[in-house]
């Protein structure tokens, strides 16, 4: 670092590796064709939407460049806080926007947690949880999964993770569904563990695939509120709703954890065309389900086809895969990066042996198995 600061950054900060995204896609782009097109580059590897947003929200973009840009944005978010909060029957008090979710996150391990606190998390938990807590000095306590031969291959274990609470605890995260193993809890499993968890400690669950879940007893934690003060649930619109580029997500909780979001953010932290966008995509259902509806259909059409090739493939409820290809993962992701395909390679979750594979559109999907010559 430029002035020798590296020393003077927090510890912390001093001892932190930043978030891997994975490729360098403008650079694929470049050398395959645009990104999601058949015949260009094929992009498998951020659990993106294949379909985009609803056209509603492509033309509310187009009419408000020209107006929205030059203004700040209503830093109080109030038209899509108040649309969300009917939709999820919360309080608008009870819920905050964020540049993506992942921001939330960040500010959540900034609130509740200081050094020699711990976050406590699931082996091959969100990537993003240990960031927030390491950045603000606290450790990562880390339960043990189920192994790859359970049922809910490498899901979140919730008695190991129980285990593992100390007086030290001040934060738990899980995502659910979880990314990158797809494995969920039951709405009655997620329940039973909250009981069992001091109402002092937050516990985030964070859904940012929940839209594409269908498997029984799996429902949002959103229904759980009444009984649980001290549950904070975080959203997306960049999945489902077909919004990554644009950054916006929220969380919703008590509404004295809100004040203390409040305090935290940057007042201006979603921005206008954001704001517009979700708005938009809100308001068509109709486009979100039919998605919702694809994923469904190719996760259940892709892993058959995989696992009649003998691959192992966990259980997903999310819009990905995530395949086992024992000693061969490294050479498939890159013979499949050759042929233009991208897919995630685990090797920053401790899985060096899997890949994860985002549900894109049946053609971009049978791109992806052609291109896997196994
Ligand atoms: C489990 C999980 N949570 C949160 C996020 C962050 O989403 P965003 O910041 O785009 O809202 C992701 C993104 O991949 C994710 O997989």
């Amino acid at each position: 670092m430029t002035g020798g600061l590296l020393a003077q950054a927090t510890p912390a900060l001093q001892a932190l590796t930043a978030y891997d995204p994975g490729h360098d896609l403008p650079a694929l782009r470049r050398r395959f064709g645009g990104g999601g097109a058949i015949g260009g580059l094929i992009e498998l590897g951020s659990n993106e939407n294949a379909w985009g947003p609803s056209p509603r929200v492509l033309s509310a973009l187009a009419n408000a460049a020209a107006t929205e840009v030059w203004r700040y944005p209503d830093p109080l978010a109030t038209d899509l806080r108040g649309r969300l909060a009917e939709a999820h029957g919360v309080n608008a008090d009870q819920l905050v926007l964020g540049n993506g979710s992942h921001e939330l996150l960040m500010q959540l391990a900034q609130i509740f947690c200081a050094p020699g606190d711990e976050v406590l998390v699931s082996r091959y938990a969100f990537a993003v949880y240990p960031i927030a807590a390491k950045a603000v000095g606290a450790s990562v306590v880390v339960a043990d999964a189920w192994p790859a031969q359970h049922l809910m291959s490498r899901g979140h274990d919730l008695e190991a993770m129980l285990a593992k609470l100390s007086p030290r605890t001040r934060l738990i995260c899980l995502a659910n569904p979880n990314n990158p193993t797809g494995t969920w809890v039951s709405t009655a499993a997620l329940a039973a563990f909250l009981e069992r968890i001091p109402k002092s400690i937050p516990v985030v669950v964070d859904e940012a695939y929940m839209e594409f879940a269908d498997a029984p007893g799996l429902t949002s934690a959103l229904g759980l509120r009444q009984s649980f003060q001290n549950l904070i649930v975080t959203r997306t619109f960049s999945k489902a709703y077909g919004l990554a580029g644009l950054r916006i997500g929220y969380a919703i909780a008590a509404a004295d954890v809100i004040v203390l979001v409040n305090r935290l953010r940057e007042s201006f932290n979603v921005n206008a065309l954001a704001l517009l966008a979700a708005t938009a995509a809100l308001a068509d259902d109709e486009h979100l389900q039919r998605g919702v509806t694809q994923v469904r259909a190719e996760r259940e059409r892709v892993a058959a086809i995989l696992r009649g090739r003998g691959l192992h493939v966990g259980p997903s409820q999310g819009n990905f895969l995530l395949i086992d290809f024992a000693d061969e993962a490294a050479p498939i992701e890159t013979a499949l990066l050759q042929q233009g395909v991208v897919v995630r390679p685990m090797l920053a979750y401790g899985l060096p042996q899997c890949l994860r594979v985002t549900l894109a559109s049946r053609a971009e999907n049978d791109r992806f198995l052609q291109a896997l010559t196994l």
